[in-house]
């Protein structure tokens, strides 16, 4: 049996379906190029039926992001697969990732359908995959809470029907690492099939196992595992890319297994993904978390100095956390601010540079230093937003400790512009309150987070707000070196995220 192991990234598709990580097409295609640079093995680039957006994303991710396989998930169905078949034509190595539910409790209260109905679905949905594409993947949803014999029966229906993966999720995190090692043998011991035959895996986080689950599952004989970078997704999450491969180079003592991910690209892909979706991550993160490499106990300083592996267990440098976040200033060109993007792992047209290097001009002309930060914030800001209906003008505000608080925001909402004024218990209150009443939303905000990207007082403040309306959640982010700008246009952005998501999505995805 060989040592690689497979990474199946579903960052753009368990990942965006975790609360409030939305991600429009361009933002999606900024995270598929870096999962490339960052040498993925497949990015699942999503759920083609779930939505027109989804199909659009998947399809422009198989034009564009070439030699590496796309993988498109369908539920069995005709439809289903046909759809997810049309989005990943373009596809160098398309993938069709097919998935039905096999515990009992799914069955009944979800599918209502009996065993043998699934087993049927199975066997003609894989069977139709494998007629359009030679790379069939098929999951058993619920996997750890079905029964081990049925499940052998489903997935050797789809390994007789052609599927070159099978898969074998942990839906809803609840098992531990011991069981799914059983689990798993049991299940390469019981099935017949082709040499050539993938064992995948697919944790959730539910009770913060999914790393260590998915580890297990290596060891017993897994070959692909299924992660998210950050680990973003459903609920809880799913494992964690950047944890699971660096313990197996970490520790290759141990696993002796290596996957083919370039771990200096895991820093840049963390960073552009919490950008682009507002979803900062904790800072006592393992491998990326900002106290990731820090080292407060003056013990630990004094180890570290004389001689790093006393409490370094990896470098910094080995996932590519920079050295040095000090970048520009207002002297600095269109060539070195174009480098630099392009380091931060942005792909971005001249039109987009242009966008974006107007708007540093602006900041350098305010702050005597531009960090990396600050450039990563432009460009989420400017350049991938998502189409837009409403469109934030201007905002102003008078505020003080004598007066109340009011604030006149013009708004246009496909092209007709609208001016109007309010107060509130604070300026961003009076600004929140004048744009609800100018879009009429209905939306509840549930979050607000002010965060100042850098140190210092002219540092841009970059703000975090998440809305909800009728069970859709959105996160809108937005920053300027005004925190009061940058609060209206988290707003404004949650807002039009969420006119996206009420339009978007199929029920239940
Ligand atoms: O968690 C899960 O079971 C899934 C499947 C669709 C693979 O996401
Ligand atoms: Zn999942």
């Amino acid at each position: 049996m060989n040592n690689r192991i497979l990474i199946f990234d579903t960052t753009l598709r368990d990942g965006e379906q975790s609360p409030g990580s939305s991600m429009n097409i361009q933002e999606k295609l900024e995270v598929a190029q870096q999962l490339k640079r960052l040498n993925a093995d497949i990015i699942e680039a999503g759920f083609p039926i779930a939505s027109d957006g989804d199909f659009e994303a998947v399809r422009e991710v198989a034009s564009t992001v070439k030699g590496v396989t796309i993988a498109g998930l369908a539920r069995t169905g005709k439809a289903d697969v046909e759809r997810a078949y049309e989005a990943l034509k373009p596809a160098d190595r398309p993938r069709i990732h097919v998935f039905v539910a096999t515990s009992d409790i799914h069955l009944k209260a979800k599918l209502k359908k009996t065993r043998e109905e699934v087993v049927q679905m199975t066997g003609e949905s894989v069977a139709l995959a494998r007629k359009l594409v030679d790379d069939v993947e098929f999951s058993a949803e619920d996997a750890t809470r079905s029964d081990p014999d049925y499940l052998v029966k489903v997935f050797q229906t789809a390994i007789d029907a052609g599927a070159t993966t099978i898969n074998i999720p942990d839906t809803v995190g609840y098992t531990i690492p011991e069981e799914y090692t059983k689990l798993i043998e049991y299940i390469r011991s019981r099935i017949r099939a082709p040499g050539q035959l993938v064992i995948s895996v697919h944790c959730h986080n539910d009770l913060g196992l999914a790393v260590a689950n998915s580890l297990a599952a290596i060891r017993a004989g897994a070959r692909q595992v299924e992660c998210t970078i950050n680990g973003i997704g459903e609920r809880a999450g799913n494992a964690s890319l950047e944890e699971i491969v660096m313990a197996l180079r970490v520790r290759k003592d141990f696993f002796t297994y290596q996957s083919d991910i370039v771990t200096e690209q895991i820093y840049p892909s963390s960073r552009l993904l919490s950008q682009i979706t507002g979803i900062s991550v904790q800072p006592n993160k393992a491998i990326v978390g900002s106290n990731a490499f820090a080292h407060e106990a003056g013990i630990h300083q004094d180890g570290v100095l004389k001689e790093k592996l006393t409490y370094e267990i990896m470098t910094p440098q080995s996932i590519g956390l920079p050295s040095n976040m000090l970048v520009l200033g207002k002297h600095s060109g269109r060539h070195a601010f174009r480098e630099r993007v392009k380091t931060l792992g942005y792909e971005l047209t001249d039109a987009q540079i242009d966008t974006a290097f107007i708007v540093f001009k602006q900041i350098a002309d305010k702050k005597k230093e531009v960090y990396d930060e600050d450039i990563e914030a432009i460009i989420a800001d400017r350049v991938l937003k998502w189409a837009e209906k409403y469109r934030l003008e201007s905002v102003n505000i008078s505020s003080g400790t004598d007066i109340l608080p009011t604030a006149t925001v013009r708004i246009s909402m496909e092209g007709n512009a609208v001016t109007e004024s309010g107060s509130g218990d604070g300026p961003v209150d009076a600004v929140y309150k004048t744009i609800a009443s100018i879009t009429k939303t209905k939306s509840r905000l549930s979050r607000y987070q002010v965060n100042a990207i850098t140190g210092g007082t002219d540092a841009q403040g970059e703000v975090m707000v998440r809305i909800e309306e009728d069970g859709h959640m959105v996160s809108g982010t937005g920053s300027d070196t005004d925190i009061i700008v940058a609060s209206a246009k988290a707003y404004v952005n949650g807002l039009n995220k969420l006119e996206h998501k009420k339009t978007s999505r199929i029920k239940g995805f």
